[in-house]
């Protein structure tokens, strides 16, 4: 299992000093560490259809990119051209297993894990990222220059690559093997890899207020909520016609206002809206459905195991009522089943003994049995 190893500071000082505050080299954070995906096999997602990828290399001093899925590789030379493919995470689990160190931010945080293979001279050139990355240096040496946060100007060096003036750096390192470079959002960074390289980059990412709002209201809408008209009896008369008024502006703004106050509605919304995935799942759907019957006997003999990328959340506000968000939905099993339910989202491997709570309930075992059959979590054989 990969433990972080801090040798220079305390995971609290990392949460007080570092995080979202400035970019940090932790060295030898993951100890003996070797690549959690092979070039071959990374090659090989990059050809499938579902699988984000991109090349990124210079043809005439131009920077260029292509999209996958690809074909071949065969016209790469030896020098200038990296590989990154996003959420490897979903299709491996040796490389989900990368998230598990980082669970001192919680999932809901995650974006993804990108794997990138570069040979020499390889990178994407000098850009600001809008996510906290731990990058993990896999395989090869990589050097890293980070600059400083500021007024940097960016411009596309490519219509797929959005690039940043040169900066002076702040940090300089070569990174090797089981080193970890932690860079918050918005600072600059370049990386360029010295010798055949493997780097996994774990990625978390916040919504912008934008993004939640916009959320919000496809929500509301899906769900029919909110519909209350805004009512004003006892209107003052009115001395301005053209005017909205300070009273009426208040009275649009506390309409919004108890839209967010609700904390079950908010509860439901942030549950289901974190807990949708971005890119294609892995499911793992099982040929022979299992019945109910069938599932709790395998499960005194295996634990089940969550599918990489998959997310599942339970909220503070509505746990009590044994209630979780799976990919999107809203699941309600009874005070009863709270504990299975934080199980749930909290373990990635789940035994017959923690799901106790949870088998005695017909609903969650029925509901279970649909998500193992779905291929959202699977049986370890
Ligand atoms: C890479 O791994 O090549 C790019 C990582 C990054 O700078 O975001
Ligand atoms: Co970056």
């Amino acid at each position: 299992m990969l433990k972080l190893h801090l040798a220079d500071f305390s995971l609290d000082d990392f949460m007080a000093h570092y995080w979202q505050q400035k970019p940090v080299v932790i060295r030898q954070g993951f100890q003996h560490f070797s690549d959690l995906i092979s070039p071959e096999e990374l090659a090989g997602l990059a050809c499938e259809e579902e699988v984000e990828s991109r090349l990124v290399y210079k043809e005439a001093g131009q920077w260029q990119a292509r999209v996958g899925p690809f074909e071949s590789y065969g016209h790469l030379g030896k020098e200038g051209w990296t590989l990154i493919v996003q959420a490897v995470n979903h299709w491996s689990l040796e490389v989900a297993e990368l998230v598990k160190p980082f669970s001192f931010i919680p999932k809901w945080r995650l974006d993804d894990v990108m794997v990138s293979y570069a040979v020499p001279g390889g990178g994407v050139g000098p850009h600001i990222d809008l996510y906290d990355v731990f990058i993990c240096q896999g395989s090869g040496r990589r050097r890293w220059r980070v600059g400083d946060q500021g007024n940097h100007r960016q411009f596309a060096a490519h219509a797929a690559l959005l690039h940043t003036e040169p900066f002076e750096a702040i940090i300089d390192v070569e990174l090797l093997p089981g080193d970890i470079l932690y860079i918050p959002p918005g600072f600059p960074h370049d990386g360029v890899t010295l010798e055949t390289s493997m780097s996994f980059s774990v990625g978390f990412r916040a919504k912008s207020a934008c993004d939640m709002l916009s959320g919000l209201a496809d929500y509301v809408i899906d769900k029919e909520l909110g519909k209350t008209l805004l009512s004003d009896p006892q209107r003052p008369i009115h001395q301005h016609q053209g005017q909205i008024n300070a009273r009426d502006f208040a009275l649009i703004k506390a309409q919004l206002q108890a839209v967010l106050d609700d904390d079950t509605l908010m509860a439901d919304f942030a549950g289901s809206f974190l807990s949708k995935t971005k890119c294609a799942l892995d499911l793992q759907p099982l040929e022979e459905p299992l019945d109910i019957v069938d599932l709790a006997n395998t499960l005194l003999q295996q634990p089940l195991i969550r599918i990489g990328g998959l997310r599942c959340f339970y909220v503070d506000a509505t746990v009590a009522q044994g209630v979780c968000y799976v990919e999107g939905e809203r699941f309600e099993f009874g005070a009863a089943c709270r504990e299975a339910v934080v199980a749930l989202c909290d373990q990635e491997s789940l035994s017959d003994a923690v799901l106790e709570t949870g088998l005695q309930d017909p609903e969650f075992v029925r509901q279970l049995t649909e998500w193992v059959n779905a291929g959202f979590w699977f049986f370890r054989d």
